[in-house]
């Protein structure tokens, strides 16, 4: 009998990815996504410990299923990713009503889980983290034309996909868990990555996000392809950007420490590869880089930024800011800001700083109080997203290639190559997935709006 399954994704792209491998499987094993949780005989929270906020979340939500399996004893609860492997066993103690508990290099099995954890009457935790853990195949045999293995909670739309090219981070930063939760770093094998992309390729996808905590290392630590050669980074992008029929391809995260110039001048010479660039600073301050353990320093930052916008003028760049480390002084928030004005980033996520379990600033003493946590993110927030809305109003007026999404109401939510969101009015219909030149006629601070078709109203 088919059973049904509910999966709720939190965090990075990672893990919508590892919730597409969840879902693929499970229907492999007689499993149907339902998009409504109190039809599921299966729930799957694939979780994020990256803020103490994230974890909060699943937390709550563990607590609001726990009622309902007490109407339903049948149902069954898996807690899937970084939570669950960072908690382990400690889950099933505070939350005995979980079966499943499948750290972030056991989201492969989870049906077998599951019939392991009903042969033994109890729960079964698989958290093991290998430091020799070579990343399974796991070639989608769907697309666009049935995407039975993509869950639809996540689908913005079929014809974008992500490829997950490499696992786990050595970096240390002191604030972040991802080294503990994710273990060392391991690169796929190059082949594995080549037929992922070709499968998905050849069933209609034309956008494709490459996926890394930091892809610049990429072919550093293990061996990647089939005879031992060395391929880095740049040369990867090179072999998956010339297959045939790949329109977009993108990738996230690098980390600024290891950006060559080799992959820089990608930009230039790939003609697949999106003008977008997420780099994440982290901090405007040396000092502060200095306890994040980033490697790297402002003026190394604005160095790249100067290179990078030489190999590509048009590239959208975009970071990560982490406001109130512990130490932060209003003189190194100050050099954050000054960082923003010199940079002039197109966007960025911005965040407060938070303890998280087993990190190194844990330990820091200065903690930054709340209030002033506060006070320093929206002043940050609120000069970029002033900062967004002048750099999207240049767009006005040009013209620009968006692929379609979905059609919203009114009109069609499609994205531009330098990843903006565009909102496109069209009298023509237009079909998802297909990729159109529009002229921009508003901007706002987190998206443009478009015509498409003659006579666009500029104002
Ligand atoms: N691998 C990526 C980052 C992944 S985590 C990189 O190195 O850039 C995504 C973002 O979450 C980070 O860039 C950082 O800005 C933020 N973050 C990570 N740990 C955090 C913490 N403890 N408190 C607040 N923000 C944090
Ligand atoms: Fe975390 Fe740093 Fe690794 Fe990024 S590079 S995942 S911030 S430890
Ligand atoms: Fe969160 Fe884990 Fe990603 S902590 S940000 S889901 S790697």
């Amino acid at each position: 009998m088919t059973r049904s399954f509910y999966i709720k994704t939190f965090g990075c792209q990672m893990n919508d990815r590892d919730s597409e491998i969840m879902a693929q499987s499970l229907g492999e094993h007689d499993y149907a996504e339902t998009l409504q949780v109190d039809d599921a005989d299966l729930v799957i929270l694939n979780t994020c410990s990256i803020r103490a906020k994230a974890e909060q979340k699943v937390m709550s939500l563990l607590g609001y299923l726990r009622k309902i399996k007490q109407k339903k004893p049948e149902l069954k609860i898996c807690v899937a990713g970084c939570v669950a492997q960072q908690e382990g066993k400690r889950l099933v103690e505070k939350m005995p009503h979980v079966d499943v508990v499948a750290g972030t290099q056991h989201i492969y099995h989870i049906p077998q889980l599951l019939a392991e954890a009903q042969r033994q009457n109890g729960p079964r935790v698989a958290v093991e983290l290998s430091d020799s853990y070579a990343i399974p195949r796991f070639i989608p045999d769907t697309g666009p034309s049935s995407p039975a293995s993509a869950p639809a909670t996540l689908q913005e739309t079929e014809f974008s996909r992500f490829v997950t090219i490499m696992q786990g981070c050595n970096n240390y930063c002191t604030y972040c868990v991802v080294p503990y939760t994710r273990g060392r770093e391991v690169s796929r094998n190059l082949k594995d990555i080549e037929d992922e992309v070709d499968v998905l390729v050849k069933s209609g996808v034309r956008e494709i996000t490459l996926l890394g905590q930091n892809v610049n290392s990429y072919g550093s630590t293990n061996a990647v392809t089939d005879d031992g050669s060395p391929c880095s980074f740049p040369q990867l992008l090179e072999r998956i950007a010339g297959i045939d029929n790949l329109q977009r391809l993108r990738f996230t995260t690098s980390n600024p420490k290891d950006l060559s110039e080799e992959l820089m001048r990608c930009f230039r010479d790939l003609p697949s590869l999106c003008p977008q660039f997420h780099l994440p600073v982290q901090s405007g301050s040396n000092a502060v880089l200095k306890k994040m353990n980033r490697k790297y320093s402002i003026e190394k930052y604005k160095y790249l930024v100067d290179v990078l916008r030489n190999y590509c003028p048009e590239i959208v760049l975009t970071t990560d800011v982490i406001v109130g480390f512990p130490g932060e002084t209003e003189e190194d928030f100050a050099q954050t800001m000054a960082l923003l004005e010199s940079v002039r980033f197109d966007g960025s996520f911005s965040f407060k700083y938070s303890d998280r379990p087993g990190t190194a600033s844990l330990a820091l003493p200065d903690k930054v109080p709340e209030e002033q946590k506060a006070s320093r993110l929206s002043r940050f927030q609120r000069r970029q997203d002033e900062i967004s809305l002048e750099r999207n109003t240049m767009y006005i007026g040009e013209m620009h290639e968006v692929m379609v999404e979905k059609r919203d109401t009114e009109k069609y939510r499609c994205r531009a190559r330098t990843n903006h969101v565009v909102h496109v009015r069209s009298e023509e219909y237009l079909e998802p997935g297909q990729i159109v030149d529009v002229t921009i006629t508003h901007a706002g601070q987190h998206s443009l709006q478009a015509q498409y078709g003659s006579n666009p109203i500029i104002s």
